[in-house]
């Protein structure tokens, strides 16, 4: 399994040196959750920030679009440094302009589906995508409850990749713990986001390894 840092639970008046924090607790990607105050009701950062804090590391950056219009930024998201971009199906682009604008860029593209969008939104774009992510919470916040039924979804897709995109990624979004990462590694998920979990850790190192073994004991 690999993690995704969220970056939404650091501590934002220092957020390089978190990003360097990560690198030392052995990330595989850092989290970043752009938020626009229109698609969900929270504001974070964009692109001026990511772009501020992208020497820290090496470590790729999975940038997660919560705006209402991806398309329009996507210029500023791959000058910041973004490696992966993801936006929502649900968003008021043009989804495949979006994808193909990203992947133009040399930006891998992810689709990302709340929990009441079904998983077949992204069944037409399987063939284009580096990354499907299944959200495990209402996106807008950190620290809220893993919705362990969204799983149904990430089996759905995993089994259409199959046939259609056999190396894309699934990654999930919310609500992920020691307690709830076994139930993702069984699904099929590949890349677990997690915020609360590692940030607010004692030891983020630790906590990054423990949440591996957990999901490990399940594949
Ligand atoms: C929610 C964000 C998540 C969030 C995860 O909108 O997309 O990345 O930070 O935080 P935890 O792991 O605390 O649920
Ligand atoms: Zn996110």
């Amino acid at each position: 399994m690999l993690i995704a840092p969220s970056l939404l639970s650091c501590d934002f008046s220092q957020m390089g040196q978190e990003i360097k924090r990560m690198e030392e607790a052995k990330a595989d990607f850092i989290h970043l959750d752009v938020m626009d105050g229109h698609f969900v009701p929270n504001i974070t950062f964009g692109a001026p920030v990511i772009k501020a804090v992208r020497s820290y590391t090496k470590i790729p950056f999975d940038v997660h679009l919560m705006i209402s219009e991806p398309l329009k930024y996507i210029d500023d998201f791959a000058s910041a440094g973004a490696d992966i971009i993801t936006f929502h199906v649900e968003s008021d682009s043009d989804i495949k302009q979006t994808i193909n604008k990203i992947k133009s860029k040399g930006i891998k593209a992810g689709l990302v589906i709340k929990p009441n969008t079904p998983a077949s939104s992204v069944f037409p774009y399987l063939k284009d995508l580096y990354m499907v992510l299944v959200m495990t919470v209402e996106p807008g916040f950190g620290g809220q409850s893993f919705m362990a039924d969204m799983l149904s979804k990430v089996i759905e897709i995993k089994a259409k990749t199959k046939t259609e995109n056999p190396a894309l990624l699934i990654e999930v979004d919310g609500g992920i713990s020691e307690d709830t990462i076994g139930q993702a590694a069984k699904a099929g998920v590949d890349i677990c986001v997690a915020g609360t979990a590692v940030f607010k850790a004692q030891n983020s190192k630790k906590a990054i390894e423990n949440l591996k073994a957990a999901a490990d004991l399940e594949i």
